[in-house]
């Protein structure tokens, strides 16, 4: 079984496109691999600076991902900072770590580019990211574009720890999902916290069919045949009904006699009653904290394990263990 590690910042609200571009495609990694999820809020921290945001969005991160499906018995799940061995050996692997290289992460310059004040975490942001994946001794990273040059630069780090100290890492490979499809948002653009176009996973069943209702169409009338393929309200019920039933509702739209109005209705009852046991669980745990918290001890108690082994060779190998 391959070892799959990623990390989920958190960072508010999760919507659809989130779901379907990506979280999903992990919880489904637990079928036939072995899964280490973390939600990151070290990395927040870099940009996060209001202590009761951080540690609400924190547990509300840990809460989302568990009612979305991740198994925490046979998984591992845990709170990044609940494992401290990981900032020590993002010490240990910054100091082999080439300034050059650093320098020519896109995150960072993208980031300083877009205004933000730029602090050494942000700039040492993949080193950090570097130690969360190899002390784990993970051997697949999914990642979308957006974080390929990290998980390059990981792998490069990896590997030069390995030549220098002797093999103590496995170097992780890429599992680069391009081909994820843009789900788009209520406007038909993608679906984005940053356009106000989404539609959230959790919340209000009611505010979440209003906000199905506002989905922007053509004026087409009711009785007009209308194109499935590129609608908004067909492509988003594609994600969340069966073959057959998307299949009779693209004949619907063809043959004319259903209105926008009362496709969106179906849209909604069908994606509502899709995240319908989701949404209770989500509020089973948001009733339960303590539980949260009891889930989250032992996932890090048990990642210790894996952290601590390959700290302890680290220490060995680089004479820090005098
Ligand atoms: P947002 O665009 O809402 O700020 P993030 O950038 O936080 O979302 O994305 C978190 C994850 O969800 C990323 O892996 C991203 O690829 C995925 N994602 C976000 N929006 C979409 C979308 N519309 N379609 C597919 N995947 C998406
Ligand atoms: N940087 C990632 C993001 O912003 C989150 C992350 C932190 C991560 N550590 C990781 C992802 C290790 C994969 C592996 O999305």
């Amino acid at each position: 079984m391959k070892r799959v590690l990623t990390g989920i910042q958190p960072s508010g609200t999760l919507h659809i496109g989130n779901y379907f571009g990506t979280i999903k495609r992990m919880i489904d990694y637990q079928k036939d691999s072995e899964l280490f999820m973390f939600v990151a809020n070290l990395h927040s921290l870099t940009t996060v600076d209001d202590s009761a945001a951080l540690k609400q969005q924190t547990l509300d991160a840990a809460m989302d991902m568990i009612a979305l499906g991740v198994d925490t018995d046979k998984s591992f799940f845990w709170v990044q900072s609940d494992v401290p061995e990981t900032a020590e050996l993002s010490w240990v692997l910054s100091c082999l770590t080439p300034m050059g290289l650093m320098e020519r992460a896109t995150s960072y310059k993208d980031k300083v580019a877009k205004g933000i004040e730029a602090n050494l975490g942000l700039f040492t942001y993949p080193a950090l990211m570097a130690a969360d994946i190899l002390i784990n001794q993970a051997e697949v990273v999914p990642v979308g574009k957006d974080q390929k040059q990290h998980l390059e630069m990981a792998r490069d780090i990896g590997t030069k720890f390995n030549n220098k100290y002797g093999d103590t890492f496995v170097i992780p490979e890429p599992d680069i999902s391009d081909d994820v499809a843009i789900i788009p948002g209520i406007d038909g653009q993608k679906m984005s916290k940053s356009y106000g176009n989404t539609i959230p996973i959790f919340g209000d069943p009611k505010a979440i069919e209003k906000t199905i209702m506002k989905i922007t169409t053509d004026s087409k009338g009711v009785d007009e045949p209308k194109e499935p393929e590129g609608n908004v309200i067909y492509e988003l019920y594609k994600l969340v009904a069966s073959e057959d039933e998307t299949a009779a509702f693209a004949n619907k739209f063809k043959q004319g006699g259903m209105g926008y109005g009362d496709a969106k209705k179906e849209l909604a009852e069908k994606l509502l009653a899709y995240f319908e046991p989701f949404r209770k669980k989500r509020e089973e745990l948001a009733a339960q904290p303590k539980e949260v918290e009891a889930i989250l001890a032992q996932g890090a108690a048990k990642v210790r394990e894996v952290s601590h082994e390959t700290m302890e060779k680290v220490r060995q190998a680089t004479g820090l263990k005098y």
